[in-house]
């Protein structure tokens, strides 16, 4: 019985049929354990030796159990290590990097460059209403400027903003006349025009305005030459040409030096040697007025921008609808080189 027993204990491959073995031998109908049972029917005198040997084969049939799971236990622990090993020498999985959209890039770069000078980054509404719109930009009802900028009308008074400036007019309100205000506003705006490859119902601008005491032209320029070079490289040069907005007075477009640039505006840039970027100016003294600043103590300036074109020429992009299309295929072009 004791040999029987240990060949069994010794052909249990896993914990499981070692357990069934355990059972079959020392359970409470284990054959071990009917032994003893059926000790009370032997003779009187043969009692203590059979009991001595039963005894003796269980005590060295539970040792070699116990040995056995314990070496099973260390087998299935070693497999199991041997299983999960990390082959650290394996290529890893590439996750596919995302690129951010060429306005998003322009629009950091210029936050960037501004929050490092100490401007504030304000948004306003893109349903603005014809007062901050026009009115509070020096632009009544009937002048004749307001076409220059063909505009949305949900109703009489409420109109999808057309420029980012009503932002201007509606900070320096808050502000009840007290200086300095030193602002960018980026954000959507809305124009009613037929899209084509270098028009678009909606784009995008960046507004900045500074009002203080002592606000000159110089410093207008000074900014804008940090931009410039921010934007599109250190050795740009700018140049200003007089313009008209009813907004500022003396107004101002800004032309930068040739850069490095293929899109559909470069070849202006290759024949004149300058391209048009912005328009600015120094805020009119009506503005400030309007919106409760004293234009003899105060004075700033103003400029506006459009990442969509900046972006078509430093990028070369060929056409504005790319930006608004979604093609992810588009957007992959601006992945960061791996
Ligand atoms: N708001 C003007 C436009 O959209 C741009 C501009 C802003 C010009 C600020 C001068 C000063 O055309």
């Amino acid at each position: 019985l004791r040999q029987e027993a240990l060949v069994r204990i010794n052909e249990a491959k896993a914990e499981r049929s070692l357990q069934d073995v355990k059972v079959n031998y020392l359970g409470k109908k284990g054959v071990i354990t009917s032994l003893m049972k059926e000790m009370k029917d032997l003779p009187k005198e043969e009692r203590p030796e059979f009991g001595q040997l039963v005894n003796e084969v269980r005590n060295a049939v539970e040792v070699e159990i116990e040995s056995k799971r314990e070496l099973l236990e260390e087998e299935a622990l070693n497999e199991q290590l041997e299983n999960e090993t990390i082959d650290v020498t394996l290529p890893g999985r590439k996750v596919a990097l995302g690129a951010k959209h060429p306005l998003t890039k322009i629009n950091e770069d210029l936050e960037d460059l501004f929050i490092g000078l100490g401007y504030e980054i304000v948004e306003g509404y893109e349903v603005e209403s014809d007062y901050y719109n026009f009115e509070a930009l020096n632009l009544p009802k009937s002048h004749p400027a307001r076409d220059m900028q063909d505009t949305f009308y949900i109703s009489e008074e409420v109109l999808l903003r057309t420029h980012t400036s009503p932002v201007q007019a509606r900070t320096l309100e808050k502000r009840n006349g007290k200086g300095p205000v030193k602002i960018i506003c980026p954000g959507k705006v809305y124009r009613r025009d037929s899209d084509d490859a270098t028009h678009s119902h909606q784009f995008t601008q960046i507004e900045g305005l500074v009002v203080a005491e002592n606000i000159k032209m110089s410093d207008l320029k000074g900014t804008l030459e940090l931009l410039v070079r921010k934007l599109f490289g250190k050795d740009r040069e700018i140049r200003l040409r007089p313009s008209f907005f009813p907004f500022t007075e003396p107004s101002v477009e800004v032309d930068v030096s040739c850069f490095k640039c293929k899109g559909k505006g470069c070849n202006v840039c290759k024949q004149t040697g300058w391209i048009e970027v912005l328009g600015s100016g120094m805020v009119h003294p009506n503005v400030l007025e309007m919106a409760g600043f004293d234009s003899n103590k105060y004075s700033g300036f103003a400029f506006g921008l459009g990442p969509d074109r900046l972006a078509m020429l430093k990028y070369g992009i060929e056409d504005i609808r790319h930006f608004y299309t979604n093609d992810v295929r588009f957007i992959e072009q601006f992945k960061p080189v791996e």
